[in-house]
């Protein structure tokens, strides 16, 4: 989605500016631009396209500082009118997010005689500043907000003036010697400063060369944290890889043994979970449990939910953000959110409500300070590092061990799981980086199958139980980076409609590893085998079985068969990544797509 960066400073603006604005790439765009005061005018430089692009068209520039945006449109088409900065006289305006009630305030600045050239709800913005402006700019913009309703993360200049002001929009404020940035994402700036203070709603902020001062609405200062950021910024590099996404999906094994360091003693049949408010006389209490999600972070919440029914036999809803949010909810049931990013906005509209309904809620994401971790009672954090493929890899094995973790956590507390048990399982979960590697060092094995597919236009994923939800993991990943129309189905349910579909020219990958399904999975591979079907198998080493019965094995080292999906993984995340880098597609960029979602 939309990214913003601000610097105030002592260096020449503009290669800070497009520099951070590159790092903000990873999250989707379609426009960019730049506003820099040059010493006597705020001059503006923007276009549709690229940053790159960009920099080809901008003249040298002399100013310290300044304000930069990639764009997503939501309201107005992706061209350069409608790029941002948009300005008003001399203030100048990027802006995340949505003002809902723009068409009121665009009529009654229309009739106070300002001018609209773009499409866009943020032009609003910038003609509200500028009337409210009167030598000083926080008011302006303090008084602006007053008016907006939606949601925004800003950043305004005015000469030689930087205001910055959130609400449901991540926006963060980066302190260095004698300069200071602003950034709607941490990596944008990591290059130039560890040091971040946290803007919460409503807040705004001045910034200065060498400080920063905080108010919230009534103009009151505000103490804030300094938070020092522990990432490395090879994180944020491809490090000699192609794409992001190929060096994420290698990065797994590190990413779930980071989940797991200092959580568990498999000798002890010990889980601890740092940031879990819970005591465990809820955990034994607790009637109802409601995972809430979208896109790969529902897809976790599936699976975590035959976790927690499989380690608890409670039964456990799930459902996608954007609809739970006009649900039901029960008030003392638990509502557990998954954000890889912590600040979708669906995910954050279900959390509130679920909130306002008295329901205990619990965050598992990636991403420290993020909205979503301030408004929950509890939350565990994933340790993938930052994601910047927009199709989620590592976060999604990460959330996978946390939803592990906690559903043994739960079976354990409420007496449903013992300790021998507990043992084991925690054993087999520590092998599972280590098996993850191996099928890592087998990849060129299943490029060269993904490479057969590269042509076809049609795909299934399917799979029984713990399998169905990588099966629908795959085909979103097919979907996103390779453009190919692929379902995920519970391979029990193709005999009721999606066989209609099966033909010689549709390649069905089948997740069909070892468990109490597998008999009635290999039925389902025969079926589509009947109807002429390539059909690939994920199976275990040891089966010597399934071969029988398809086209292709691939084959996972064998685990328990509810830690058999992580492996899985990473061989329909390798497939899905192989055939859309046949296919040329821009497979960490996918159009359309934006990694963080901040619009409902
Ligand atoms: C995953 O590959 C997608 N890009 C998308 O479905 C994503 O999982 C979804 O938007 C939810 O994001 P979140 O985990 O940051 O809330």
């Amino acid at each position: 989605m939309c990214g913003i960066v601000a610097y105030n400073g002592i260096r020449q603006t503009v290669p800070i500016l497009i520099d951070s604005l590159k790092r903000l790439e990873y999250r989707g765009y379609d426009s960019a631009g730049i506003a820099v005061f040059n010493g006597n005018a705020v001059e503006v430089h923007k276009d549709k396209g690229r940053i790159v692009d960009l920099e080809k068209i901008l003249p040298a520039i002399s100013g310290t500082i300044g304000i930069g945006h990639t764009r997503w449109a939501t309201q107005g088409r992706p061209n350069k009118v409608n790029a941002h900065p948009h300005t008003s006289g001399r203030i100048a305006v990027v802006h995340n997010g949505i003002i809902e009630n723009y068409q009121q305030l665009r009529d009654w600045l229309t009739k106070s005689g300002y001018v609209f050239i773009s499409e866009t709800d943020t032009e609003v913005l910038a003609h509200l500043i500028n009337h409210y402006y009167d030598n000083n700019l926080t008011d302006a913009v303090m008084t602006a907000l007053k008016d907006i309703k939606g949601s925004y993360a800003v950043a305004v200049i005015c000469g030689s003036e930087l205001v910055a002001a959130r609400k449901d929009s991540p926006l963060v404020i980066g302190i260095g010697e004698g300069e200071n940035f602003v950034a709607s994402d941490i990596p944008a700036i990591l290059n130039y400063t560890r040091k971040v203070i946290f803007l919460d709603d409503l807040e705004v902020a001045s910034i200065a060369q060498d400080h920063v001062s905080i108010f919230d609405t009534h103009k009151n200062a505000v103490q804030k944290t300094i938070h020092l950021i522990d990432l490395d910024i090879r994180d944020a590099e491809k490090s000699g890889y192609e794409h992001f996404m190929l060096k994420e999906i290698h990065e797994q094994p590190r990413a779930f043994h980071e989940t797991l360091a200092g959580r568990i003693s498999e000798l002890e049949g010990i889980i601890k979970l740092d940031g879990l408010n819970l005591t465990e006389d809820e955990i034994k209490n607790m009637s109802r449990i409601n995972m809430i999600a979208c896109g790969t972070s529902f897809n976790a919440g599936l699976l975590g939910k035959y976790l927690f029914e499989q380690s608890t036999y409670t039964h456990i809803d799930v459902e996608i953000a954007s609809e739970f949010r006009y649900a039901h909810s029960s008030p003392g049931s638990l509502v557990i959110v998954i954000s890889q990013s912590g600040e979708t906005a669906d995910t954050l509209a279900a959390l509130r409500e679920a909130k306002s309904s008295g329901c205990m809620t619990l965050a598992i994401t990636n991403v420290m300070g993020s909205t979503i971790t301030r408004e929950v009672d509890s939350v565990v954090y994933t340790r993938s590092g930052p994601e910047i493929g927009v199709a989620a890899t590592k976060t999604f094995i990460s959330q996978l061990c946390v939803l592990y973790l906690l559903s043994l956590y739960f079976g354990k507390v409420q007496g449903k799981i013992n300790s021998d048990r507990m043992k084991r399982m925690l054993a087999s979960l520590k092998q599972i980086p280590a098996q993850m590697t191996r099928i890592l060092n087998n990849k060129e094995l299943i490029k060269n199958y993904a490479q057969k597919f590269a042509s076809s236009n049609d795909f299934f994923f399917i799979g029984r139980t713990f399998n169905y939800p990588i099966a629908l993991e795959g085909a979103l990943k097919l979907k996103e980076i390779s453009y190919i129309h692929a379902e995920g189905y519970p391979a029990g349910e193709l005999k009721h409609g999606p066989l209609a579909l099966i033909t010689k020219d549709v390649p069905v990958i089948a997740i069909a590893t070892k468990g109490a399904t597998y008999d009635k999975m290999v039925n389902n591979v025969k079926e589509v085998k009947a109807r002429d079907a390539y059909v690939l198998a994920i199976a275990d080493e040891k089966d010597n079985e399934i071969e029988k019965y398809v086209d292709a094995v691939i084959r996972v080292p064998a685990t328990e068969e509810m830690f058999s999906p992580m492996l899985s993984t990473v061989v329909v995340q390798l497939i899905s990544y192989y055939i859309a880098k046949a296919r040329n597609c821009p497979i960490d960029q996918p159009r359309n797509l934006a990694k963080s979602v901040t619009v409902e």
